[in-house]
């Protein structure tokens, strides 16, 4: 545990560390990051997406396979795992989340797993999860967190929970402009769009929940996207945040669950390093310049001209629409599954290696969570002799 000059926040009765480690697929939170992240008495949150490509025996059983229900089946298996090794790592600190994206096909498979293995909360974004209430019906003691970039969408999806008489148990808040990954913005030239500001959309949000007759308290509001100094932290939560989120930081943390390449990827890659462009699933999405991505953006053009419905290329359908396997001109042309998995194996030539477009906490060098989190919350700064790598 760790203790911080920050008033800790509650979910569900559960006092934590004002910080959350975000979900990243596919495999670089697994058990080791999500529990090492949540023994400090934080959230840490492990993506459910293709788990089984961290399971040696589950590869062996499925990594030539086409058969889709036996794919699906081993990824319940490898989420179920992973759920049961990061709490045993938390012991009983903080609280294990699983992020779903709602745009994968397995979403309310995933989701009834992870409540029936001991998962604590659900986190679900690149989606609207108005559904997620009548999913979880069943689990009233897991907390239900979507992720939203706008006032505008959280306005929406309170409404339509209210109408069932159900209230998320936070919010995050992830601004297109700087996190990693799938951006909540339509496209990719609205990312700068005032409205995502953090400040906008905690002064909007407090007062729709005024509006709203919802207690602060109630509702702790989770801001992601670019955070990477204590100062920051100070101020969002003078602006109204209950805690921060950081994802690009975990992700190259000693712990991150990501092969040492893929970590050093991330941490050399500078300002100027990293790019937006049309992910498979038809969002937006951040990742850095690799050669792989500088050479599928020299030819989407071509590719999305002549784009047209095909097999999809692993097998498992992954994804709900898939730019790829449905012909989709407007989505990615590739098939991002087998691109995340290359990099999260650190395959530097084939990988694609999503990050956040901001500078990172300790520069180049790889740190334990226990340094980041001290760091972020109490301002911390390590002494140069425990630096790594
Ligand atoms: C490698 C990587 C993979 C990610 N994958 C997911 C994901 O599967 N689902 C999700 O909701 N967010 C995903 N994210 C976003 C993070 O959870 C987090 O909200 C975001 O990275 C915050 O911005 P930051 O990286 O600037 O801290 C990913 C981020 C990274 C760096
Ligand atoms: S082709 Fe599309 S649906 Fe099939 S695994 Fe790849 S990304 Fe998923």
């Amino acid at each position: 545990m760790l203790l911080s000059v920050f008033e800790r926040f509650k979910i569900k009765d559960r006092l934590l560390l004002p910080i959350v480690q975000g979900g990243m697929g596919v495999g670089v939170s697994a058990h080791r990051l999500a529990g090492a992240v949540a023994r400090l008495g934080a959230m840490g949150t492990i993506a459910s997406v293709d788990l089984r490509r961290h399971h040696a025996d589950l590869m062996a059983a499925t990594g030539r396979s086409r058969d889709r229900a036996l794919i699906e089946a081993v990824n319940l298996t490898a989420l179920e795992r992973e759920i049961v090794q990061a709490k045993a790592l938390a012991g009983g600190h903080g609280m294990i989340a699983v992020n779903v994206m709602r745009a994968v096909s397995q979403y309310p498979d995933l989701v009834r797993k992870s409540c029936e293995a001991g998962a604590d909360a659900l986190v679900v974004g690149a989606g609207l999860p108005l559904d997620l209430p009548e999913l979880t019906a069943e689990h009233p003691h897991v907390a239900l967190i979507p992720v939203l970039s706008d006032a505008r969408g959280i306005a929406l999806l309170l409404k339509k929970w209210m109408r069932r008489q159900r209230l998320p148990d936070a919010i995050v808040i992830e601004n297109p402009r700087y996190a990693a990954g799938h951006l909540g913005a339509p496209d990719s030239a609205t990312l700068n769009d005032p409205r995502y500001a953090f400040p906008r959309v905690l002064e909007e949000t407090l007062a729709l929940l005024r509006e709203l007759g919802i207690e602060r308290e109630r509702l702790p509001l989770i801001v992601a996207g670019g955070l990477h100094q204590h100062a920051q932290v100070r101020d969002l939560i003078g602006q109204g945040a209950s805690a921060v989120q950081l994802g690009t930081p975990f992700a190259v943390s000693t712990e991150g669950d990501a092969d040492a390449g893929f970590k050093r990827v991330l941490l050399d890659a500078g300002p100027d390093d990293t790019v937006t462009f049309m992910s498979a699933a038809g969002l937006p999405a951040r990742a850095v310049r690799t050669p792989w991505l500088m050479n599928y953006l020299d030819k989407e053009a071509k590719l999305q001209g002549k784009a047209k419905a095909k097999d999809c290329t692993v097998g498992f359908d992954c994804l709900q629409q898939c730019g790829w396997r449905d012909g989709l001109a407007k989505a990615g042309q590739f098939c991002i599954d087998t691109q995340l998995a290359f990099a999260l194996k650190g395959d530097t030539k084939r990988g694609l290696f999503f990050r956040g477009s901001e500078a990172l906490p300790f520069g180049r060098a790889m740190r334990p969570v226990r340094e980041l989190v001290d760091y972020m919350l109490n301002g911390v700064v390590p002494a140069p002799a425990s630096a790594a790598a």
